[in-house]
């Protein structure tokens, strides 16, 4: 059990979607991700996360929306056409939101966090079911109007995109810059 779930951690890796096939998966792949990212810790039991799912015509609006903005920009066809490539090879598209409670005693960072642990969640569960998932955040995920266009309230947060699909590659390998011991300390006496 723990070599499966530690095996899981490990080859989960950032998989852009120029890596997908294209193929549209089951919602039932999906659904049983955000059920896990509902399982994810949260002070005060607020549940702060909220996601939409943009999948089948669900792209066309999402699209819809980034290529107006890419134009209102003055964004040249370039860019648009890598907006268009990424959510069209893309099978669904989770929106990621913290959606901020109104108890007092939780600051907005745990909310941060829990929303952090639920896209965690998620992630292992796409790895677990042989998906690939990319999280792209950036400034226009951070943008007022993204948050408008996800029907967020001032208090609330938009934290990027999850991009799910079948993977076209074998899992991608996976390195880090430093060894896990640079980031801890035992303090044992
Ligand atoms: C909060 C957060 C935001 C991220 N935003 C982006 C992003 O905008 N673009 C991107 O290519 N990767 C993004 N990533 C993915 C990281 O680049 C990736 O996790 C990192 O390179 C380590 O690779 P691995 O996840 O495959 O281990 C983000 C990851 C996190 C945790």
């Amino acid at each position: 059990m723990i070599e499966e779930v530690f095996k899981n951690i490990l080859e989960r890796r950032n998989t852009k979607p120029d890596k997908f096939t294209g193929n549209t998966i089951d919602d039932s792949l999906v659904e049983k991700m955000l059920e896990a990212a509902h399982w994810a810790p949260t002070h005060g039991n607020t549940e702060p996360w909220q996601f939409k799912v943009f999948t089948g015509a669900g792209k066309d609006v999402l699209f819809k929306f980034l290529k107006e903005w890419h134009l209102e920009n003055g964004d040249n066809e370039i860019k648009i056409e890598k907006t268009r490539k990424r959510i069209y090879a893309t099978s669904h598209i989770i929106s990621i939101a913290m959606k901020r409670g109104d108890n007092p005693k939780i600051p907005e960072i745990e909310e941060l966090l829990a929303v952090g642990a639920a896209v965690q969640n998620m992630w292992l569960v796409a790895q677990a079911q042989g998906l690939g998932a990319y999280w792209s955040t950036g400034a226009r995920a951070f943008h007022p109007k993204m948050k408008a266009f996800l029907g967020l309230g001032e208090q609330d947060k938009s934290l990027g995109f999850l991009y799910v699909g079948e993977k076209a590659v074998k899992d991608l390998p996976g390195h880090r810059l430093t060894k896990v011991n640079d980031h801890v300390d035992w303090i044992k006496d």
